[in-house]
């Protein structure tokens, strides 16, 4: 089976930035283990970043039909990008949201997720184990 990770605004600086949040590790380095860690399982994984809010959705849009599932962490636009819930509805391909933080326990508006009505679900507080345990989901 095929996946695509797709990481949003910001997540490029993972390592970078606030790292007692989002720890240590560069995304390049996330990426390079959840490979390993989907090709050991007989799966493969592609990745995409920007922080592009039209970008991401053009994404999603082009993963219908082409992969089985889609890991998404879409960073601040999780909040209040409409354009990409409509993405995400727009298509039949599962998507599994994902945030590093516990966003619960931070600030207010971080809260709310606009894509999590439409997402197959949601996994959040892990750090960057999310992203394994949301590919995880597709096949166990
Ligand atoms: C995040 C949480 C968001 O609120 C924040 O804007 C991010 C990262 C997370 O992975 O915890 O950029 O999605």
């Amino acid at each position: 089976m095929k996946y695509l990770v797709i990481n949003g605004v910001n997540l490029n600086l993972t390592g970078k930035r606030e790292r007692g949040v989002y720890g240590a590790e560069s995304l390049e380095e996330i990426n390079a283990s959840l490979r390993k860690f989907a090709a050991e399982r007989g799966h493969t994984v592609d990745f995409f970043q920007s922080n592009v809010e039209g970008e991401l959705c053009t994404a999603i849009q082009n993963a219908e039909g082409v992969y089985d599932g889609v890991v998404l962490n879409a960073g601040a636009y999780t909040h209040y990008s409409y354009a990409l819930r409509d993405a995400i509805a727009a298509v039949e391909v599962p998507v599994v949201e994902v945030h590093m933080s516990n966003v619960h326990a931070r600030e207010e508006f971080r809260r709310n997720s606009v894509l999590t009505p439409v997402c197959r679900g949601e996994i959040l507080g892990f750090g960057k184990i999310g992203y394994f345990l949301a590919l995880e989901s597709f096949w166990l």
